[in-house]
């Protein structure tokens, strides 16, 4: 299997300061040509990833699935999905992403399976209080003939949490619990033989050399005993994260699963590293899930959801840097994802939710594309300047927006469904790459099939349009990713500067960061001399929405 050579120097953990560049399977690069992603077309591409100067790619799910949530519905937790390949086609990608320094982790998704894993349709034939029910959160119903979901919880996906079975006897039976769609049942991890079996999971894909994982709904996997009612308040956020004491999100005992994960991880060579998913409601609490015996990483969720604004934006980060470090872990930084608005879209956003809830064609208010192109590149060229690990999102490096304007039947994110067409959901982000301006699909594949309908307008965005534009998104992000590496930024400290109310601004070494969240420029004064902009500007003032990296005297 494929190992990779030691990168970082002994000591010095790569996860503490990588660069981890997410892929989204299905929309980065199609090679079988039928219109959604594969391994065999991210292979393919690795040379442009090494080109943009990222350390590691995180995957999320390719295992056998039937795709009712694209891929986090896992149905065989060791195999790859014919839609993306074979283990072989992972084995090669592995190979060829070591080979060029590209570090791997793969997505695990723990809290539930799809309803089409083989212990889900075993427990559907078992009787209620079987070995198998035993595995998922099973229950029956409340009422006089158990015709009432066992509690009031409701789906983060729209609609009530538990779905009711029929018996092998042709009788309405048990309800079973999934947080998300009903195709996808929750595990119960107080069960051992849950526990075993991912273990064994995770013992298969790190003797194939993967470097860690992303840990999906890290914060969802152990419910509170005796799964009592609860109702969201109505603005929380969907994910998790909105409020304290949810009965199904953040319990006490899931730490106990990733101490165990800890110590199994350690037992392999090469700094493997676990990342959670959690979505708290502050960073003191996520700061628990990367104590030193527990996660490697955790994502900064509270530093994704703030605005574009100057106080909030400096207090998240020393914040930040303050509960991480006091655990011993270094901070995470991410401003987009397969779930969320593209920050390219969202830092525009001027809704009272700055997430929305998805933007589509009916939206009052779309974000200004302009505007948010400028925030999201001042942004990101904030965030590669902080210490610690910083995720990107397929297509951020482009400059990408939010594809707004996708048809209904278009439409395949199952919060859509479930919510009768209330919320747009999560597609918008999920548009597969342009890579070339003039190619079918833009490059995606050779046939022009594209699982999501890919904005005309993108062509300007396209990689091969953008690699020849040295002003381009793209030629910032390279510029970032190699100054940043050349400059050690993603270790050590920072020493806060006062820019004014309307400036975030610190040093690294000597180097100046600041970002003008304000109305008016900014003058830095006549002494310095940039190293880096955010978007070309002339002279010592930084134009609003932009950010720099500059030396001084
Ligand atoms: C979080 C994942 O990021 C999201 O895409 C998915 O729908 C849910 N977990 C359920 O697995």
């Amino acid at each position: 299997m494929a190992q990779l050579e030691q990168i970082a120097a002994p000591g010095s953990e790569w996860w503490r300061s990588a660069v981890i560049y997410q892929i989204y399977p299905r929309s980065f690069a199609d090679a079988s040509g039928d219109g959604i992603g594969d391994l065999p077309g991210i292979t393919s591409r690795l040379d442009d990833l090494q080109e943009l100067g990222i350390d590691a790619i995180w995957l999320s799910p390719f295992m056998t699935s039937p795709q009712k949530d694209a891929g986090y519905d896992v149905a065989d937790y060791r195999d790859v999905d014919p839609i993306f390949g074979t283990l072989a086609d992972f084995d090669e990608m592995l190979a060829q992403a070591h080979a060029r320094s590209i570090r791997v982790i793969v997505d695990l998704v723990p809290n539930h399976s799809s309803d089409q894993h083989v212990w889900f349709q075993e427990a559907l034939k078992a009787a209620p209080g079987s070995r198998e029910r035993g595995r998922y959160v099973f229950r029956d119903g409340r009422g006089k003939n158990g015709e009432l979901p066992p509690n009031n919880w409701e789906s983060v996906f729209g609609g009530g949490m538990w779905e009711r079975v029929v018996e092998a006897d042709g009788t309405p039976g048990q309800w079973y619990l999934h947080i998300f769609d009903p195709s996808q049942p929750d595990f119960d991890w107080t069960n051992a033989e849950v526990r075993e079996e991912f273990r064994s999971i995770l013992r298969f894909w790190l003797d194939r050399g993967v470097d860690g994982f992303r840990v999906d709904v890290a914060h969802g996997m152990v419910k509170e005993a005796g799964l009592p009612d609860y109702a969201p308040v109505a603005d929380a956020d969907s994910m998790g994260g909105g409020e304290e004491n949810v009965p199904y999100w953040g319990q006490d005992e899931v730490h106990d699963i990733y101490r165990d994960w800890h110590q199994l991880l350690a037992e392999y060579d090469g700094d493997r590293a676990l990342c959670g998913e959690a979505w708290l409601p502050t960073l003191k609490k996520t700061a628990l899930w990367v104590r030193p015996d527990e996660m490697h990483q955790t994502f900064n969720f509270p530093y994704l959801m703030t605005a574009w604004d100057a106080e909030a934006l400096g207090a998240v980060i020393r914040e930040s840097l303050d509960e991480f470090g006091k655990v011993g872990a270094p901070s995470t930084w991410v401003l987009s994802n397969h779930d969320v608005v593209r920050h390219a879209s969202r830092l525009a956003l001027t809704a009272e939710n700055p997430q929305g809830e998805g933007i589509g064609p009916e939206t009052p208010d779309k974000p200004d594309t302009a505007i948010g192109l400028a925030r999201a590149r001042a942004a990101t060229t904030l965030m590669l300047a902080l210490p610690g690990s910083s995720y990107l999102y397929q297509g951020e490096e482009l400059g990408l927006p939010e594809a707004m304007e996708i048809p209904d039947e278009f439409r395949q994110d199952p919060t859509w469904f479930r919510t009768n067409g209330e919320r747009y959901g999560r597609d918008g982000c999920r548009v597969p790459l342009p890579w070339e301006a003039d190619a079918p699909a833009f490059g995606f594949n050779d046939t022009g099939d594209s699982w999501l309908p890919q904005p005309a307008e993108w062509t300007q965005y396209a990689r091969d349009t953008e690699s020849a534009d040295p002003t381009s998104t793209l030629s910032l992000y390279k510029e970032l990713l190699a100054e940043r590496r050349a400059r050690g930024l993603g270790t050590g400290s920072l020493i806060w500067e006062d820019a004014g109310a309307d400036a975030v601004a610190f040093r690294r070494g000597d180097i100046h960061v600041a970002a003008n969240l304000g109305t008016e420029p900014l003058e830095l004064g006549e002494d310095v001399t940039f190293v880096l902009q955010s978007q070309p500007f002339d002279g010592t003032a930084l134009p609003v929405d932009t950010a720099a990296w500059y030396t001084k005297g």
